[in-house]
């Protein structure tokens, strides 16, 4: 039997199709090729239009069913993994009323600390174990003060992961884990979090259907099998924001695994039993997608906003004087400078409020930059080390709140497939880095064998998962990453 993974990133969206019986992948796609448009009307904003996701799903699809190389009739279940902290509206017909909030948009930020304040401290830390921030929660908040006629026309708030199902079945639905990750679920009540929805006077029943992250979420409408060519009455078994589902990809579901990823965002996330809260709300908190009321499972995570886009914002600034150069091209001249970048500092902090500084918005900066000493190498590799060195920021609270970190393990994908970046990881981190031969649409699509019984069990759905390298810290590298590090941070703006 055959199951469908979709990912729905930033910059793309990602199909990938596994065969049950092997747990192999028989084939994967991306699209568009180029990243994604975000799109940013004011400065802080940043917006998405979920018709793009689906599109995109739609020409994902098309791309690999073009291959031949199964047959797309014989996929049984879907699963879906989205980005995180999103807003999508839809009314009463379920149209959408404006382009989605994306997760790394920051105009909700002063909203979710008038909650914060008005709950207070205690409460938020207990029942929604972070601030509302700049979460999902606080995104309505935005809409319901700014655009007050066309939040009288919402009938359902949704994820981005929960609006590619509602186009798949037909129905409105979202998960647990999916409320936890925009502050709309009470921990220890195990229910919607009605105390902050009452603060704001917002209508609970704005919340859709609530059905199982990895279980029977949704059957396939005749509609949308003829836009995609598969079979009407395919299940949707499993969904969960990019995070934990990287996290579920590789394999890491219990207490004290970690997982790393570093795409437009970058993320470090361990998993705890523990309902663990940071109090500077430095790193965030959220139901992993494994949770179960007689097992709790909670995912820690330090974010870093800037991270990949840093990293396309460059190619791309480059791309404008003439022919856009590969990453591998970039990743070769990075190589080919020294650790700590010559004393360049790469500050990469040009995607929205970085939770690791509470939400504020320090902005990208470079710094010590000398013509006479630096090119292009030293600017790529001072990027990466920038983005390795803001993830560190938080992984010291994360092992604080999660239990020791000394095995992190990762996709062989985006930056990662930069040897200098998963060496500066390592070495800055002090963690081994395992790297597997998976994505993010193999493992929603493992998840949706899984949600849909065909596994028994999360053990049998990783039996054809593949390590194939692992990044141990080296002792005279650490020394040298040390140092370039406590420069980097002596220069903080913030
Ligand atoms: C995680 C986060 C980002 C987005 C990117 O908390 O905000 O990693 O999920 O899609």
């Amino acid at each position: 039997m055959l199951f469908l993974g979709i990912d729905i990133g930033s910059s793309s969206t990602k199909v990938s199709v596994i065969d049950g019986q092997t747990g192999k992948s028989l084939g994967s796609a991306q699209y568009p090729d180029s990243e994604l448009e975000i799109l940013s009307p004011e400065p802080g904003f940043a917006e998405q239009h979920p018709d793009t996701w689906w599109d995109c799903t739609r020409q994902a699809c098309a791309r690999l069913f073009a291959t031949k190389a199964f047959d797309p009739k014989q996929i049984e279940a879907i699963g879906i993994s989205y980005q995180m902290h999103g807003l999508v509206l839809v009314d009463a017909d379920q149209q959408v009323l404006r382009p989605a909030i994306i997760w790394c948009d920051s105009r909700a930020v002063p909203y979710g600390e008038e909650a914060f304040n008005g709950l207070g401290a205690d409460y938020c830390f207990s029942h929604l174990l972070n601030s509302p921030g700049n979460f999902t929660a606080a995104k309505l908040r935005w809409v319901q003060q700014n655009q007050p006629e066309l939040f009288s026309r919402i009938d359902k708030i949704l994820l981005p992961g929960d609006y590619i199902a509602l186009k798949l079945t037909g129905e409105t639905t979202t998960t647990a884990s999916g409320l936890s990750e925009g502050t709309l679920w009470d921990f220890p009540r195990q229910q919607v979090a009605s105390d902050l929805l009452k603060h704001w006077n917002i209508d609970e029943r704005f919340i859709a259907t609530l059905v199982p992250g990895i279980g029977a979420q949704g059957e396939v409408s005749a509609a949308a099998a003829a836009e995609l060519g598969i079979r009407p009455g395919v299940k949707v078994s499993y969904r969960a924001g990019d995070q934990p589902n990287n996290a579920f990809s590789l394999n890491v579901l219990e207490n004290g695994e970690v997982a790393a990823t570093a795409g437009t965002s970058a993320v470090i996330y361990g998993v705890t039993d523990q309902p663990a809260a940071d109090r500077q709300s430095r790193v965030n908190t959220f139901l992993h997608i494994t949770d179960t009321p007689e097992q709790p499972r909670n995912g820690v995570l330090v974010c870093v906003n800037g991270a990949g886009r840093c990293y396309s914002w460059l190619r791309q600034t480059l791309a404008a004087a003439g022919q856009t150069p590969s990453y591998a091209l970039l990743n070769g001249l990075a190589e080919k400078v020294a650790i700590g970048s010559e004393g360049l500092i790469f500050h990469p902090f040009g995607n929205g409020a970085e939770r690791i500084f509470q939400n504020r918005n320090p902005g990208a900066q470079l710094r010590n930059l000398d013509f006479n000493r630096h090119g292009l190498g030293h600017m790529v590799r001072a990027a990466q080390e920038g983005i390795v060195f803001s993830l560190n920021q938080g992984f010291d609270v994360l092992k604080s709140l999660g239990g020791s970190c000394d095995v992190v393990r990762v996709a062989k994908g985006n930056m990662f497939l930069s040897d200098v970046f998963a060496r500066a990881f390592a070495n800055t981190t002090e963690a081994a880095v395992e790297m597997f031969e998976t994505d993010g649409a193999e493992g929603a699509a493992r998840g949706a064998a899984l949600g849909s019984g065909y596994y028994a069990s999360a053990k049998e759905a990783f039996g054809g998962l593949t390590r194939v390298a692992v990044v141990e810290p080296e002792a005279e590298a650490v020394a040298r990453y040390r140092d370039a590090y406590q420069q980097w941070v002596a220069l903080l703006p913030v």
